[in-house]
Order: C-alpha cells, then structure tokens, then sequence
C-alpha cells in the first residue's frame, strides 16, 4: 500500500532523545551498522536506515513509537532479517527498531502446553527447548535455524509441518504488543478458545510490522510425535507429481509434509551444498518429499503403504526410503536450502502463490506456459501439501530491460491466474515491499481502503 506520509529525517535532537532513553549499545549511527540493516533475504534489496535502535524491553519500545509517532518518523520492525518479501526493509529510511535484544524464552508451562517467549528467540532453539519437555512447536519455516518468532507471527511462516500442523497464527494464544502510540496491550488470554471480542491477536499476527510491535508471545504447543517416516518419489512428469497431491490426501492420510521440488531445485540444491549422491535421471521432471509422523510405527508403515499405492498410479521411478536419521536429515536439509541455492545461482525473483491443492496441477502448467510465452526459466517448488509453490524466476541471460519492464508483466500474469484458481498471491512469505504492488489482484478498493483504515486508526495517520 502507498503512503503519501511524508517522513521526517532523524535530526542530532532525535538522536540525543533515543540516547537518553537507551545505552550507549543500544544505538548505532555507524555506516557499518546502517548497511548491516539495510538487507532482508529478499532479493538483492538495500534500503539504510538513518538509525538503528535495539532496545531491550517494553518499556523502551513503547518510549520509541511514541515518540517517532508523535515526530512522524518512519519506523520499520526487524526481527532476524530472513524474510522474503522485504518487510523488514527501511524503504522511508528512518529507524531500523531491531528487536533482537528480546531473545528470552521466559517460561514453558508443561501442565497447560504453553511457552512464552520473547520475538527474537530462534525458532529451532524453541523448538529444542520444547521438545526436550516432550512438547512440540511446530511451525518450521526453511530459515528454522536462524529465523525469529517475532518474524514468523509477523508473517504468519509456514513451512513444512503446516500442511499437518497448520501455520504460525494457529499456535498463537495471546500477544504483548506495543501499538504506534506507545500503548501496551495484550491482545487476548491464555486460553484455547475465545469468544470474548474482535480477535485482536489475529488482526496482529500476519500484519508484517505494519500495525504493532510484538513484545511477548504466548504460543501454544502440542506432544511431541515419537516416530516418522520419510520418503523421496521421483515422478517422470512433474505435472504427475502435483497431481499426486491431491490423492494422498483423497486416500485419508495427511502427511506431516509434503513438499515438491523440481528437477532443477534438486540438482542445484545438491551442488550448493557439495553433496551429488542422490542420483536424478534424465528423465525425472519432479521429487515428492513425503513425510508421516505420529507414535506408532505400524500405523506409519500403513500411511507409507497407501501412498505408494497413490503414486503407482503414476509415472514414477523408485522410491527412495529414508533408512536413518542421518538420511532424513541430509533430504531435509536438500529441500530446505533450494532457496539458498537458487539464489546463490543467478539474480532470481521469489514468488509465494498457494492454490487449493487440487489446482497445483494447472498452477504449474500455466507457470511453464507463461515462462514460455516471456522466455524466463522458472525453477518451482514448494509446500504441495499446502498447494504453496514457490516460483523462483531466475535472470539468468533475460536482458536488464526484460527483467524490469516485462518481467512484472508476467509477474501479474502468473498471480491472476492464481487467483483464478481460487488461491492468493502469497502463501507465507507476506506482501513486504515486493508484492504491495500486486495486491490489487486479490484485493479491491473497499478490501484495501478497509486495510487501509486499520492502519490509520492505530497509526492516528494517513495511509
Ligand atoms: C522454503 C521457503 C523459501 O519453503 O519458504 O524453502
Ligand atoms: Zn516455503
């Protein structure tokens, strides 16, 4: 959404002002730091903040937004800086409010099932801390190991598990925030239901920074599943392999993760991380990575029977079993770093559409078409389970001219036509600063003025 706000610059009295309320490590000027902050893992974006504040409790935050609020400064939330759509970019400049000092996982209530933690805890360090307590968080986006919570409620991540398990907002009971004035809110209460007013803890999770700073979260967490089984399908169409989808799921099992990967993603994935030894054939388009967990292990074996029974029905070579830890590890982490590879290969563009899942099959198709019809190569993969594919399209030799002026074009192309099918332009990586231009795809004027409302009336401003 644009914003016809205009910023005021930080001036040495709003610098004397965050030193009077901050310590002296709690502030940075420096042009090092300015860069450092100036990066999400969006693309190849820069955008420098003016100044990086990183305050260390509530108190602090709710002295910053009140005062940038009242000065009409410009202030952008950033967590660990791993997102995808560059909403933790400071595209107006101003204050990078880095909110990586709140790391603390403050309690974790094993009668009630229930962790609070600060935003900046990594995501596999609660996960770790949880399970260690037979307990499970399960929310798991591709940047696990170094992503935030704060940033996966700011998003509402995704990942692998959700397709079983569901997506961050489903996890999140009740939050501390600090709204743009300085106010400081809890957003609902501990508790597995609520019926008690609008769902402010909704309205907040998957707003990207935009309306509130997160200070506090109270996330609910599940018994940890004992046993999984994994395996690796290769489909001779990868057309095939989205089509196998829908029926794993028709034959009653929900896996705990289903994910596509393209030849390509594969391939990339394994020379990025220096380790070739799953073997892919000329004449394999596709991957399903399938997962099933739960606490016993014949219940499992049936699951993994009734798929291969699914995906005989197709094309496929043979299924590739998954006989140790190691081996499920070393397949996770193959699918879990096509992003990293893709990226590291050529300057790309990263798109998040999701589908009902029964329309991935078109979703692909008319991703290959409209790739043909522009002349980009696109390398998809992907939460199948879920109908999310990523499409990377990557520069490879396509001219600067092309990339820029007729790539958003196509861009437009692939989202209408996802929308077509009933799904959305993002599935979990948010709108940031890379989609806000598309959102009149999914949205119309009285959807995005309602938006849009939202944001003026916490902001007391016009957006
Ligand atoms: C993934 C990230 C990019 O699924 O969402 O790998
Ligand atoms: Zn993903």
């Amino acid at each position: 959404m644009s914003s016809d706000i205009s910023y005021h610059k930080i001036s040495q009295a709003d610098i004397d002002f965050f030193r009077s309320i901050l310590n002296e490590n709690q502030v940075f000027i420096d042009q090092e730091n300015k860069l450092k902050y100036a990066s999400d893992h969006t693309e190849d974006f820069v955008f420098q903040p003016e100044i990086i504040l990183k305050p260390e409790n509530t108190n602090q935050v709710s002295q910053i937004l009140s005062y940038c609020n009242q000065k009409i400064i410009a202030v952008t939330a950033q967590g660990a800086r791993t997102g995808l759509s560059g909403g933790a970019l400071p595209i107006h400049g101003g204050v990078a409010l880095s909110m990586e000092k709140f790391n603390k996982i403050i309690s974790i209530d094993t009668n009630n099932g229930q962790v609070v933690v600060e935003p900046a805890v990594i995501t596999q360090v609660l996960q770790n801390a949880v399970a260690e307590k037979n307990l499970f968080y399960p929310p798991d986006p591709a940047s696990k190991g170094s992503c935030f919570i704060g940033g996966n409620l700011a998003e509402n991540s995704g990942g692998p598990k959700a397709v079983k398990y569901g997506v961050t907002n489903e996890y999140v009971l009740n939050l501390e925030v600090v709204l743009a004035d300085g106010s400081v809110i809890w957003t609902g209460a501990n508790v597995l239901k609520n019926a008690t007013g609008y769902n402010l803890t909704q309205l907040i999770v998957g707003s990207e920074g935009t309306l509130a700073i997160i200070t506090k979260a109270v996330l609910k967490l599940l018994p940890l599943p004992k046993k999984n089984m994994l395996m690796l399908v290769p489909f001779h169409q990868a057309e095939q392999a989205c089509q196998a989808v829908a029926a794993i799921f028709q034959q009653g099992i929900t896996p705990s993760g289903l994910e596509f990967m393209e030849r390509d993603a594969l391939i990339w994935t394994a020379r990025f991380i220096g380790d070739e030894s799953v073997k892919i054939p000329d004449h394999i388009e596709a991957h399903l990575l399938i997962e099933v967990d739960g606490n016993d292990e014949e219940v499992l074996m049936k699951e993994c029977e009734s798929i291969l029974g699914v995906v005989e029905n197709f094309k496929t070579d043979e299924v590739l079993f998954a006989e140790s830890q190691a081996q499920k590890d070393k397949l996770w982490n193959l699918r879990r770093k096509v992003g990293e590879a893709v990226k590291s290969n050529s300057v790309y563009k990263e798109e998040d559409t999701v589908v009902p899942r029964f329309e991935l099959p078109k979703l692909l198709r008319g991703v290959k078409e409209i790739g043909g019809r522009f002349g980009f190569q696109s390398v998809c993969y992907g939460h199948a389970g879920d109908g999310n594919l990523h499409i990377n399209i990557v520069k490879g030799n396509l001219s600067d001219d092309v990339w820029k002026n007729q790539l958003p074009i196509a861009i437009r192309e692939i989202f209408e036509l996802t929308v077509s099918l009933g799904g959305t332009i993002s599935g979990e990586h948010g709108i940031g600063y890379v989609q806000k231009h598309f959102m009149d795809i999914p949205f119309g004027n009285a959807e995005l003025d309602l938006m849009r409302g939202i944001k003026n009336f916490l902001t007391q401003m016009e957006f």
